[in-house]
């Protein structure tokens, strides 16, 4: 496990696009696993900039989002299919048919997460999974309690969960109560795991998952097992490092 600490949080962006810019150099058609949230916004804008200034190219890339709401088609604004068009995908030369975005329309979820699953193995298995952190420990919708060995299926969120993503709502009402995700034994399989959390709300969370017991009530703990995980922190979110 290796921890970087920055000053603040575009620095911490910075420092995430750039190990992310570093691996396509490295492997141009790298596989990506991406994540949604408020947090790697500023991480895709570093990216973008680096691409309108030639310095990463994803033409190559395939990428892999973490999960998607039950209930929401991709065109929904609330969807993650069209956060990642509008944060990301629509500002870079990745092609649209190389990303996927679990699909929130299934109608036999057991057997699409199959497939998704099938879909990444086909791929080449992910090469760098970029990760956020729940308020309750949680990777992708791997709320508390979630099998550390768990694959692709769906999840119901937790209440926590709910209200901390009511933000991008009209309404906490409007916040689906299911997901499908990514399992902890998916993102696992991943060759690099590169989580970034920035804020004094995430320090628990942090903390937990660098310092605490290896658990199921904070899936993040299962970076503990992973050869190359790398988390990069604000100071704010470290503050609960000893
Ligand atoms: C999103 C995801 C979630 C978020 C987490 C933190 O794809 O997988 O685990 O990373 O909920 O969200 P923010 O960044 O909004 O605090």
């Amino acid at each position: 496990m290796r921890i970087i600490i920055e000053n603040d949080p575009a620095a911490a962006a910075k420092r995430c696009a750039t190990l992310i810019a570093d691996q396509i150099q490295k492997k141009p058609d790298s596989v990506l696993g991406l994540a949604t949230g408020g947090t790697p916004v500023a991480c895709y804008q570093v990216l973008i900039e680096m691409y309108r200034q030639n310095l990463v190219s994803f033409a190559a890339c395939k990428s892999f989002n973490l999960d998607e709401y039950v209930g929401l088609a991709g065109d929904h604004p609330q969807s993650y299919r069209h956060f990642m068009q509008t944060q990301l995908f629509d500002h870079i030369d990745i092609d649209r048919d190389a990303t996927h975005v679990p699909n929130g329309l299934a109608k036999d979820y057991e057997a699409y997460c199959e497939v998704y699953e099938q879909q990444i193995a086909d791929a080449g298995g992910i090469d760098l999974q970029l990760l956020g952190i729940g308020t309750d420990g949680h990777i992708a919708f791997n709320e508390p309690g979630s099998s550390l060995g768990s694959r692709t299926r769906l999840k119901t969120l937790m209440p926590e969960t709910v209200q901390d993503n009511a933000r991008f709502f009209d309404s906490i009402d409007e916040v689906p109560r299911l997901a499908v995700t990514m399992g902890v034994g998916t993102i696992l399989e991943s060759r690099q795991c590169l989580l970034m959390a920035t804020g004094a709300h995430k320090a628990d969370a942090i903390a937990g998952a660098i310092e605490g017991p290896l658990t199921c009530q904070n899936t993040a703990s299962a970076l503990q097992l992973h050869r190359d995980a790398v988390f990069v922190l604000d100071e704010a979110a470290a503050q609960g490092l000893t």
